[in-house]
């Protein structure tokens, strides 16, 4: 299938590491610009997301640098505190959970959007979570802001398809980055852990269907990606 990328402007928020990285790698292997915002060294655009004046400096040069904008993915994510009780959360951490999870992507969009309104086929893509949909023990504020995505996945949607600019979400279950190695104490990797783990590059395949023109009709939804892993009710079979 032919994605339709190839010269696309694309921003990838959070692109330094993990599923953002692969996201930038998979955009570049199909012939698209790609810019990335992060605060890690390195980046095209040194920016802190939570940082309002920081995030429009970092859009406004990256469509300066390649002619407007066409495609923003929002990787840039924490995890916060994992496995503290929801009553034993700090605010402080609360809050920075909150900050860049959910203001980090509503201002990237919010200064991503002048750009966007002038690009054909424009399209934003969310890096959500099964999260969104459903909590695991010791995550409260990862959860409730991972929820909160979603929501403003919707609303964004639902205020800029006039615009031409459609937003979806990924969601996936845990996937191997550092991230994810970090929190769950597996440096060395999930072989042989008993539950699936998906790459950064499958999720990379994933955020691209939704950035691209192939995917027209999808718009303010989401793709869940977690191995059927939500499918199963709890209801007693025997
Ligand atoms: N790894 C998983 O299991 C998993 C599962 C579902 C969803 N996600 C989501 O996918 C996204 C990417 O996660 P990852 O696992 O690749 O994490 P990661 O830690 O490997 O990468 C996150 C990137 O975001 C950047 N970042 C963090 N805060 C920032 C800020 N304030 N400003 C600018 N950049 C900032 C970091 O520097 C880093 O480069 C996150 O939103 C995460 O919540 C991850």
């Amino acid at each position: 299938m032919d994605l339709r990328l190839k010269d696309r402007a694309v921003v990838v928020t959070g692109g330094a590491s993990g599923i953002g990285a692969a996201c930038a790698d998979a955009f570049r292997k199909e012939g698209a610009r790609v810019a990335i915002v992060d605060r890690a060294p390195g980046s095209d655009r040194h920016a802190d997301i939570t940082d309002e004046d920081q995030v429009r400096a970092a859009l406004d040069g990256i469509a300066a640098d390649l002619g407007g904008i066409d495609v923003v993915v929002c990787c840039a994510g924490i995890s916060g505190p994992v496995g503290t009780l929801a009553p034993d959360v700090s605010v402080a951490d609360w809050d920075a959970v909150m900050a860049v999870n959910v203001k980090g992507a509503f201002l990237t969009v919010k200064h991503a959007v002048p750009h966007l309104r002038g690009a054909a086929d424009a399209a934003v893509v969310l890096l959500a979570s099964d999260s969104s949909m459903l909590a695991s023990e010791g995550m409260a504020p990862y959860c409730a802001s991972k929820g909160a995505l979603l929501m403003l996945g919707k609303a964004l949607a639902t205020d800029l398809t006039p615009h031409g600019i459609r937003v979806n979400c990924v969601c996936p279950s845990v996937v191997d980055t550092p991230m994810s190695r970090t929190d769950m104490g597996r440096a060395d990797g999930f072989s042989g852990v008993g539950y699936p783990v998906q790459t950064s590059s499958e999720v990379a395949r994933l955020v691209l269907f939704l950035a691209s023109p192939a995917s027209r009709p999808v718009n303010g939804t989401h793709l869940l990606s977690d191995f059927a892993m939500s499918a199963k009710s709890a209801f007693p079979m025997d």
